[in-house]
């Protein structure tokens, strides 16, 4: 059972941002401000075990890890990552398993009480709903992801970044203590196969419990990807979030073909909103809604409401680490910065938007050495013998190629993990130097800057003001 309906969902989303940047602490001020707050669940495993590592200063880690319902699993993952005074700046920091299909429980278990700490912390002191964002994309923590959310008491669950119509039956099975299964796609002699993972609750050492269903908010780009996630799930959908081009993170890609750049883009890229009205459900527009005329607009042309990343991205109270936060705004605000739609970069095949301020730093960064050391961009080749290898393009270009994977497809990629990991405050160090941030951004730059004139430090709730102003008649 649900415990609220998408029409009970508030008008403003604060759009799920990863890694680490949409954090608990952000959702929980959204959803304090009466607003839907989203954590992020991307790579949450390896960030609350360098939370550890980093001492845990204020203690909310492990309050979250006191209340996850297998204590003695907990207990283990304090002895082996946490530091108490926090680890010396140039050392690094010690790494779980790289995330695998069939992975070893102690593995899986970690991504469910990271899952469940992020939720946890974020659902405390309010009584109104969070939620969780995952990417279809990023398939194999998914199944753990989410009933580690589950346990917590999550309340949506918002994913796209591919066609997630497997969500609803998980979410359902999961809420019912049942074994739920995805089918990961892998490359099997070069053409698209699938490998079956299957999550079942008993594993995980934690009392037996009904779990509230998550309400399944699809992030989606066209109304050609809504009409199938619809078909696919049996019409089990609560909402749509409706994404276009001009979005922080990844965005779908253009419809030309071969398409290169951000100027490939045309009106016929846009979402067609009157289409996506015809689906029948509530749904929020995301990508250049965060002021009062676009928040109207949205409203106009029939949305429920609107998703909003970028302002909440350099936000006071967002994830972001406070020296990457302070550089960005005041590149932002000197107009000194350019961000560009990078069609190349992302393992993800999927353009990528990119503030490039740390342009000069990131040549310099270890990470440029390409090292493949946390894998969630990793995809599955199955060989003949049915084995498994994982492969990024991201990683050295000799190794990619080994696997059978292309120098094309490799070249000009980065280590989006690893960069994106620094830009949370996580960075690992090698050599005794941290990795390069990479910061990712809508086109709303302009918000951000009006946001910073009037406050100078701004924080959710003044994104939320911002957006919903009373509009003077
Ligand atoms: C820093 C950043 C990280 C993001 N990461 C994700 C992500 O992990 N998953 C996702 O579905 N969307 C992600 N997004 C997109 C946002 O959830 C949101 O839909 C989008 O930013 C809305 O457009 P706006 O930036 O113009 O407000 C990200 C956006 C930003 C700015």
């Amino acid at each position: 059972m649900h415990s609220i309906t998408a029409d009970q969902l508030p008008t403003l989303i604060q759009g799920g941002m990863g890694m680490g940047i949409s954090h608990w602490h952000l959702a929980r001020s959204v959803a304090q401000a009466g607003q839907l707050g989203v954590i992020s669940g991307t790579a949450i495993d390896t960030i609350l075990i360098r939370r550890l590592q980093q001492g845990d200063p204020q203690g909310y880690m492990r309050e979250a890890m006191r209340a996850y319902p297998n204590q003695s699993f907990a207990q283990e993952i304090y002895d082996e990552y946490f530091i108490a005074d926090g680890k010396p700046d140039d050392a690094s920091f010690k790494a779980a398993p790289l995330p695998q299909v069939h992975m070893h429980s102690k593995r899986a278990q970690l991504i469910v009480l990271a899952n469940f700490c992020e939720t946890y912390l974020a659902k405390q002191g309010h009584q109104n709903p969070i939620g969780i964002n995952l990417l279809d994309k990023i398939a194999i923590p998914n199944l753990a992801s989410l009933f580690g959310a589950m346990l917590a008491g999550v309340d949506v669950v918002c994913m796209g970044a591919g066609i997630p119509h497997w969500v609803p039956e998980v979410l359902e099975r999961l809420s019912k203590w049942e074994s739920a299964e995805i089918q990961i796609p892998t490359t099997k002699d070069g053409v698209h196969a699938s490998i079956t993972q299957t999550i079942n609750p008993d594993d995980f050492g934690v009392p037996q419990q009904d779990l509230k269903c998550p309400l399944f908010l699809a992030i989606i780009s066209s109304d050609i990807i809504g009409k199938s996630l619809l078909r696919r799930t049996n019409e089990r959908i609560d909402g749509f979030v409706v994404e276009n081009y001009t979005a922080g993170g990844h965005n779908a890609p253009p419809r030309k073909k071969d398409a290169q750049s951000i100027d490939d883009y045309s009106e016929k890229d846009l979402p067609n909103i009157d289409r996506i009205k015809a689906l029948g459900l509530p749904f929020w527009l995301a990508g250049s809604c965060a002021n009062v005329n676009q928040y109207q607009a949205a409203i106009e042309a029939g949305a429920r409401g609107v998703q909003i990343g970028t302002p909440f991205a350099f936000c006071a109270d967002s994830g972001m680490d406070q020296q990457v936060r302070n550089d960005a705004i005041e590149a932002i605000r000197n107009n000194s910065v350019e961000l560009t739609t990078d069609f190349k970069a992302s393992p993800t095949g999927y353009p990528f938007k990119v503030l490039d301020i740390y342009k000069n730093i990131q040549r310099n960064s270890p990470c440029n050495e390409r090292t493949c050391d946390l894998g969630y961009l990793r995809s599955v080749v199955e060989s003949e013998d049915g084995s498994l290898s994982y492969r990024c393009p991201a990683e050295p270009m000799s190794r990619y190629a080994k696997k059978g994977g292309e120098d094309q497809i490799s070249e000009d990629k980065i280590c989006l993990c690893n960069g994106l990991m620094a830009t949370c405050g996580v960075p690992q160090v090698r050599n005794g130097r941290p990795e390069a941030p990479l910061i990712t951004a809508g086109d709303s730059l302009d918000e951000v800057s009006e946001l910073v004139r009037i406050h100078e430090h701004y924080n959710a709730r003044d994104v939320i003001d911002y957006v919903l102003a009373p509009v003077s008649s």
